[in-house]
């Protein structure tokens, strides 16, 4: 990008990829935050889900995902998936050292730690996230004393991919993976493992809920409805979008044009699926010619 003047980059659009519709909630955030921006979208609905698979492949998909995006010109990219971030952030930035890169993790992390009132923070996410330990990281470094526990809620990414954000099937599944971190039965809390001593230390029962996947805020009702108003819920979508903006302006390359930006969609399968359900993620009304098909 070394021959392009500052002026012409702060019009290119930011890069928003994940495997499927759940990174349109992250790029809602930053729709909401930053309306004068171009965005351009990547859904590898194809491949998905990402957060069943092995860390290399998921590295490999990213990488492709990713420079589909920047072989289109891109100012920034956001990996707007936990699995991706957790699996392949650092090969991302290796790939593309001059191009600002940021993933979702540690927004989530940032937003978690902020929340909590007791030190004591739920995460649900893929197998694939849960197993890397990327959030217990990320936490830990904002708030050693924090007792991190994790759960891997994996049927919640086919579920939301079908539309099925609420109802009675919905509740079911969601139940039955809280109540693995919750009482969801108004019974007296009590106090769990923490998951890191080997059942030795039990620590508070968590006061805030984080959402590690980006396919599970269109699920926050239902999972409000299982745990009651006592835990807080929290992702990492407004937080990210803060830190783009903060980004972009650090670096000048915020858009300067008054209108609003323009949002373009890319998916690896069936562009009216995506445009039908993905207007569900997006809370906005995507139509099917806003939507490319390509091949990674
Ligand atoms: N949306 C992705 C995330 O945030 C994962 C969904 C999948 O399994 O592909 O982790």
């Amino acid at each position: 990008m070394s021959n392009i003047n500052q002026d012409d980059l702060s019009s290119f659009p930011i890069g928003v990829f994940d495997s499927g519709m759940g990174g349109l909630t992250v790029l809602s955030a930053l729709m909401d935050r930053l309306p004068h921006e171009n965005m351009l979208y990547l859904g590898d609905t194809a491949r998905l889900p990402y957060g069943t698979k092995s860390p290399g492949t998921v590295s490999r998909y990213a990488l492709q995902a990713a420079a589909k995006l920047v072989e289109r010109k891109v100012k920034m990219l956001v990996i707007a998936c936990n699995t991706a971030t957790a699996s392949a952030l650092d090969d991302l930035r290796k790939a593309w050292p001059d191009l600002p890169i940021f993933g979702v993790v540690g927004p989530g992390a940032q937003a978690a730690c902020t929340t909590t009132r007791n030190g004591s923070i739920a995460v649900i996410a893929t197998e694939s996230t849960i197993r890397g330990g990327a959030y217990q990281r990320a936490i830990k470094e904002i708030n050693p004393d924090a007792a991190v526990t994790g759960h891997a809620c994996s049927l919640f990414v086919p579920l939301t991919e079908e539309g099925w954000m609420d109802g009675p099937i919905v509740e079911a599944v969601a139940r039955r993976y809280l109540g693995a971190l919750f009482d969801c039965d108004g019974a007296a809390l009590e106090p769990m493992d923490d998951g890191q001593h080997g059942g030795n230390r039990k620590c508070l029962v968590p006061d805030c809920l984080v959402l590690g996947c980006t396919h599970f805020p269109p699920l926050a009702p239902t999972i409000r409805k299982v745990l009651g108003n006592e835990v807080a819920i929290v992702d990492s979508a407004a937080t990210t979008a803060g830190a783009v903006e903060n980004e972009l302006a650090r670096l000048g390359l915020l858009n300067s044009q008054s209108g609003p930006g323009e949002a373009h969609f890319m998916t690896t399968d069936d562009e009216a699926r995506f445009a039908r359900i993905g207007s569900l993620f997006l809370g906005r009304e995507l139509s099917p010619r806003q939507v490319e098909l390509v091949n990674l």
